[in-house]
């Protein structure tokens, strides 16, 4: 058998290609951001054309530096930002629209008419999401109803959905000439449309929103051993690579951290936050906030639930730091300039940009800074911003603990933001409980190839990859607990001033 797996990591910013070995050592990467599109305010768009253009890039360079070719890799995993929507010409292979992104806004008022209209439930039960702009669903309907000519093409299975795994599948097993047009049930997840007891697209649902079932791919396990298909001699790799592993970013990252049992659970660092807990083949409802989410499913195995809170808004409000404040000209210098001071002053940031996801659902919120005297400096916006990542992580965790009852012992951690050391101390300092990174910090990716070499006996069982793991590095608590919940009690009432902004 081949010596390595590769993985294709489709975020919100970049793409990535990586390689890995058979110790989940990593071989081989490659990285190339895509532009991100904001037309209006709320709005945020992607290109599909350039995203395929990049992966087919990152393949290209990764696999050339090591010396690699397609026979090289035993299986080829994919993984991605969830809930972004493209829709395009199966015939054509062109887009009829830019990809809407999971941050986009622009379907307020589809969300908050299904509460009105007493749908909310019947999705919440079935789908396990309460109505959101962060879904798929909504941005589906928003493009069948905005541009031209989609709707009859969709009615006649021209025009098909996918988020950006299924694009990314489509086009690397041939595209217009025969690529497949599938998915996992951890992406169809955060559609809105998928039942999550039979894991298939749920009528009712697709009725509240209008889509025809003819756009939508087949959902396939996770880790499928009989291939979603192949990759093609003209694509990236000039030669067949079975593809057979798709998952989420934020499931393949639950893989990647091995949290393969109940009761286990990690916190990813990206542009937000995302915390999951595997809660077994059980489907846990959420009284707290939280998502319902599928967590994976392995072949023929039954699958696995996780509980999940979502933040819309944390490493990407460093990079508001450094694009619109302008106070920093790299994402690392946050960690210099808030080290300049011993706090933040008094100063909290509440990043609700895109509202506020996880425990609140509130669409209605916008961002604030409130504490400010004249003694504050940019020094305490930017400690401010790291404890946002942390507090926001907090109001996740106590969400986890109410639905769960069990309180939280030592949160994994993983992501960019995770080499942010003040940042890690600080979520141990705000949480008060130890903070775990990894040795391979690039966990999604991992994951992604996880599913993908299990499918093909590269890996033979979830066993076999828990000895993979290894801790890097340890925060712990330093705070005393008065210091932990005044800060906690404030953060609460920032929150609350961010509320009802927009009418
Ligand atoms: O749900 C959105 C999430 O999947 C995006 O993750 O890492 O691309 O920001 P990331």
């Amino acid at each position: 058998m081949a010596d390595f797996v590769g993985a294709v990591d489709q975020g919100t910013t970049s793409t990535r290609f990586m390689i890995f070995d058979h110790g989940g050592n990593e071989v081989g990467r490659h990285q190339l951001e895509h532009q991100q599109i904001m037309p209006r305010a709320g709005w945020v768009e992607h290109n599909p054309l350039e995203i395929w253009e990049r992966t087919q890039t990152v393949i290209q360079t990764a696999m050339n530096e090591h010396g690699l070719a397609g026979s090289d890799l035993a299986a080829l995993g994919i993984t991605n930002q969830r809930e972004t929507t493209v829709v395009w010409n199966r015939r054509t292979g062109r887009p009829y629209h830019n990809a809407i992104v999971w941050q986009d806004t622009r379907t307020d008022r589809i969300a908050s008419a299904l509460e009105r209209e007493g749908k909310g439930d019947v999705i919440r039960r079935r789908a396990g999401l309460p109505p959101a702009t962060y879904f798929s669903a909504g941005k589906i309907q928003w493009i069948l109803e905005n541009v031209d000519g989609v709707r009859e093409a969709a009615e006649r299975g021209e025009a098909v959905f996918g988020n950006t795994d299924t694009w990314l599948l489509w086009n690397l097993t041939g595209g217009t000439e025969g690529g497949v047009h599938v998915t996992d049930p951890t992406n169809a997840s955060r559609t809105m449309l998928m039942n999550l007891e039979t894991l298939d697209w749920d009528d009712e649902l697709l009725s509240f929103f209008g889509i025809p079932r003819a756009m939508l791919p087949e959902i396939r396990p996770s880790s499928d051993p009989r291939s979603y298909g192949s990759t093609v001699p003209h694509g990236p790799f000039t030669g067949p690579v079975r593809i057979t592993g798709d998952l989420g970013d934020q499931q393949a990252a639950t893989v990647g951290q091995v949290c393969f049992a109940p009761g286990e659970a990690k916190n990813t660092y990206g542009t937000g936050n995302f915390l999951l807990l595997n809660t077994g083949t059980d489907i846990v409802r959420s009284k707290a906030g939280l998502l319902t989410t599928v967590c994976y499913q392995f072949g023929d195995d039954a699958p696995v639930y996780a509980l999940e809170g979502s933040i819309a808004v944390t490493g990407s409000a460093v990079q508001w730091l450094r694009d619109q404040l302008k106070i920093i000209s790299t994402a690392a210098q946050s960690e210099i300039l808030a080290r300049q001071v011993e706090d933040s002053g008094g100063v909290y940031f509440v990043p609700a940009f895109s509202g506020l996801f996880a425990p609140y659902w509130r669409s209605d919120a916008r961002g604030a800074i409130v504490g400010l005297s004249r003694f504050n400096t940019d020094a305490h916006i930017a400690r401010a911003t790291l404890e946002a990542i942390c507090y926001q992580s907090r109001d996740v965790a106590e969400a986890m603990e109410q639905d769960c009852g069990v309180p939280l012992e030592c949160l994994k951690v993983d992501g960019g933001v995770t080499v942010n050391d003040l940042c890690m101390q600080l979520q141990a300092d705000i949480l008060g409980v130890p903070v775990s990174r990894p040795v391979v910090a690039e966990t999604t990716a991992l994951g992604a190839a996880y599913a993908a070499g299990l499918a093909v006996g590269f890996w033979k069982s979830t066993d076999e990859l828990r000895e993979n793991w290894n801790e890097s590095r340890r925060w712990q608590p330093t705070w005393s607990p008065e210091q932990r919940e005044t800060g906690y009690a404030r953060w609460k009432k920032a929150v609350g001033r961010t509320l009802d902004w927009v009418d």
